[in-house]
């Protein structure tokens, strides 16, 4: 009866041997380097692992992942990722990536009906899309719709501020570069593009 980190050394050993065993060039390669074309901002929420749920392969997706997939334009954090997945490597996609039941805008929710945000940190890094929640009209709606309501509007919101960023904007004025926003629906598995896909000349 192993612990839960040695089953996790023991899924990372088998994984790895399976791996090698269908592609036995395939670490080799990863070690001389990464050559993505997607960077996913997602949220951290341990239900979203975007490798997973894409069936995508180390060395597809660079990836941010924070609570409530937010994109501050004062994060040092989030602007790196996205500097060096734009200037150095060249990804031609970034997805902006929310999900229905999303803790993080549930807290917002909360906080605009009448509720507090964490203290902290926490509350800090919220108060952005706790603003934005106060701003929508959602009345009369029913409490999952409502939170769906609001991780919308946050991935609309970070999709115009992502586009803002420096990176971005120098990168349009030489080549494609496409920013999507989507939800992925815990409740199904799949991912929902809201249609709102920006680029060089949209
Ligand atoms: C959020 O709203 C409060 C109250 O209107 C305002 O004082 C604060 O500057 C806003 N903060 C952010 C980060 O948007
Ligand atoms: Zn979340």
């Amino acid at each position: 009866m192993a612990g839960i980190i040695p089953n996790l050394f023991l899924s990372n050993a088998a994984w790895a041997a399976a791996v090698g065993s269908a592609d036995p060039d395939f670490f080799k390669q990863s070690a001389q380097g990464q050559s993505p074309r997607i960077l996913w901002l997602g949220c951290s929420d341990s239900r979203v692992p975007e490798s997973v749920i894409t069936a995508s392969r180390p060395g597809d997706i660079f990836t941010h992942r924070n609570i409530a997939n937010q994109v501050h334009p004062d994060d040092d954090n989030v602007i790196s990722v996205i500097t060096f997945a734009v200037a150095a490597l060249g990804v031609e996609h970034i997805l902006v990536v929310g999900h229905t039941a999303c803790g993080g805008a549930m807290a917002c929710l909360d906080a605009a009906r009448g509720g507090e945000l964490p203290p902290g940190p926490l509350g800090r890094w919220l108060t952005p899309l706790a603003n934005l929640t106060r701003t929508l009209d959602l009345e009369g709606l029913p409490y999952p719709e409502a939170l769906t309501k609001v991780v919308e509007a946050s991935v609309v919101a970070q999709v115009k501020s992502l586009v803002e960023t420096e990176p971005v904007q120098t990168a349009w004025k030489k080549r494609d570069l496409w920013v999507h926003g989507l939800v992925y629906e815990l409740e199904t598995g799949h991912l929902r593009d809201l249609g709102i896909t920006r680029g060089p000349r949209a």
